[in-house]
């Protein structure tokens, strides 16, 4: 790791970014993108919370077993129990880690966690320590650093060195920090602390104020040599540092830089379209790097200008970072082995039988469709395949029939099968989806609130495969749900019963709530 003009990409979306509300994967899903971000290059990534959950402590269990290249790490209080487990869920691992923290804020020592100063030193003395016993790699973060008392920082981060840790970890914990004072909060840190130049000094910010990447790059250029970040910018609250925003930036800038990453950027956008997929949350479309507008040029004056000479207005290439057109894939006739490839290419790593009913998928689409795109095949096996394979689906919708008119008021027949048994529903609503939704929840019995409902269109042109995406609240738990069908009110269904799915899925392995989590 440490090579002094590389900066290392810590990626936590299978952590952090899981706690954006709807964003949770089961593990199937969290190997899925724990594989692409292998592929994409990135050098450490934190699987998950071990001590959460058990479905948690598995996820970080399976992510180890699927990934060679990176260090892969768990989260852990600074507590034995917590070590402990997050020590035995990353044993598989081929370079295994651990990631300790507490919050080191007077705010967070009084009110969450209750401790003085003297009791967080010596958590932090001993639970480095602990987790140095069994594992080289140990990363300890100070939580709320960025609100902490800079002198109880240095002594904090010297303590964690002398215990053992190998990377340092500076937190904007709560998107409160501003550029310039940030990257000073960083050169003071690094400057002050006791055996700084032994270790790997990283940084981990939110975007509450929208200054998660420019805080990181601050920190960048004062001297930290990691970036934490999720893919898309996922994360608690308004979310983390962008990945593809953070590296773009070193790539595009790198004379200012003069520092490097190891991520293939030409699979910044398959990774990110995979990760919408997977968790239903749809990316802006003016989101920097891998929003559809990322590279759109609207007004005349700059179309002129991008067709004499592309760096009037382009500072990057797309195809630099993976994006390549609605590329036409293939017809009826493709073969089972090309659209394997081609699956391939777009990040999906599937075995055989999931490869199969994605290809039965895409013949019934080929059949409707006179095109079929990269868009049409990723939404398609984002329906199929990321089902849960590991648990049988408890909602299946056999049959729909719908009545709308000018004149009538729309109503909505649904056949499901739940648990393996047909059940059937009638219902009227203010609109065919409304109508179509009461029936679903007739049968499932759900009294989960419709949080969100967005459709759009996969590919241009009026054959198009509408793409649904709903989010269901129940009590706590918001969970999302995607379907796609050239017919939209198929497309509505199938995403509200996907959500269920997901729903019980949750419901089976839920997380037990964690005191003084991040
Ligand atoms: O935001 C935060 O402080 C965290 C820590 C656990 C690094 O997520
Ligand atoms: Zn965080």
């Amino acid at each position: 790791m440490g090579s002094k003009n590389i900066v290392n990409i810590f990626d936590t979306t299978l952590r952090d970014g899981e706690q954006s509300p709807g964003a949770s994967m089961n593990i199937d899903e969290k190997v899925l993108i724990a594989r692409q971000l292998d592929k994409l290059g990135v050098d450490v990534i934190e699987a998950g919370f071990a001590a959460s959950s058990p479905g948690d402590f598995e996820s970080v269990v399976q992510v180890c077993k699927a990934v060679k290249r990176p260090i892969v790490l768990s989260l852990a209080r600074a507590q034995h129990g917590d070590i402990r487990k997050a020590v035995k869920a990353v044993e598989g691992a081929r370079k295994p880690g651990l990631h300790t923290f507490i919050a080191t804020s007077d705010i967070h020592m009084k009110h969450k966690l209750r401790m003085s100063r003297d009791e967080v030193m010596e958590s932090v003395g001993t639970a480095v320590a602990y987790a140095r016993r069994h594992l080289d790699y140990v990363e300890f973060s100070a939580e709320d650093a960025s609100r902490s008392d800079r002198d109880f920082l240095v002594e904090v981060f010297s303590e964690a060195i002398r215990a053992g840790a190998k990377t340092l970890n500076i937190p904007d914990t709560t998107g409160y920090a501003i550029p310039s004072e940030f990257g000073e909060l960083v050169r003071y840190l690094i400057e002050n602390t006791e055996g700084s130049e032994k270790v790997t000094w990283s940084t981990h910010c939110h975007n509450d104020l929208g200054l998660a990447v420019a805080n990181s790059l601050a920190a960048v250029a004062n001297g930290a040599r990691q970036v934490e970040c999720t893919v898309n910018g996922i994360g608690e609250r308004a979310g983390n540092t962008s990945l593809e925003e953070v590296v773009m930036a070193l790539k595009t800038r790198q004379p200012v830089f003069n520092l490097d990453t190891r991520v293939h950027t030409e699979q910044i956008y398959p990774t990110s379209r995979l990760l919408s997929q997977v968790t239903g949350i749809t990316v802006p479309l003016n989101k920097p790097i891998v929003g559809d507008n990322a590279f759109a040029h609207e007004a005349g004056i700059h179309q002129d200008g991008v067709l004499k000479h592309k760096l009037n207005y382009e500072i990057m290439k797309p195809e630099t970072v993976g994006i390549t057109g609605n590329r036409l894939v293939m017809g009826k006739h493709s073969g089972r082995h090309a659209f394997g490839e081609r699956l391939q290419q777009l990040g999906f790593s599937l075995g055989k039988d999931e490869i199969n009913r994605a290809f039965e998928r895409f013949k019934e689409l080929a059949d409707k469709k006179k095109e079929v795109f990269d868009e049409d095949i990723e939404a398609l096996v984002a329906d199929e395949v990321l089902r849960i394979p590991s648990q049988p689906d408890r909602y299946e919708l056999v049959y729909m029939n719908i009545a709308s008119s000018s004149s009538a008021v729309p109503s909505a027949t649904v056949r499901m099968r739940v648990d393996g048994e047909e059940k059937m529903a009638h219902d009227t609503g203010d609109g065919v989806v409304d109508a179509c939704y009461k029936a679903i929840a007739r049968i499932s019995g759900s009294r989960a609130k419709l949080l969100r409902y967005t459709v759009s269109s996969v590919t241009a042109g009026t054959d198009a495969q509408g793409e649904v995406s709903c989010m269901l609240q129940d009590k706590d738990v918001n969970i999302s749900g995607k379907g796609s069908h050239t017919d939209i009110i198929m497309a509505s269904a199938l995403a509200y019963v996907n959500a269920l799915n997901r729903l019980e899925y949750r419901k089976r392995h839920r997380q037990a709530s964690v005191e003084g989590g991040p």
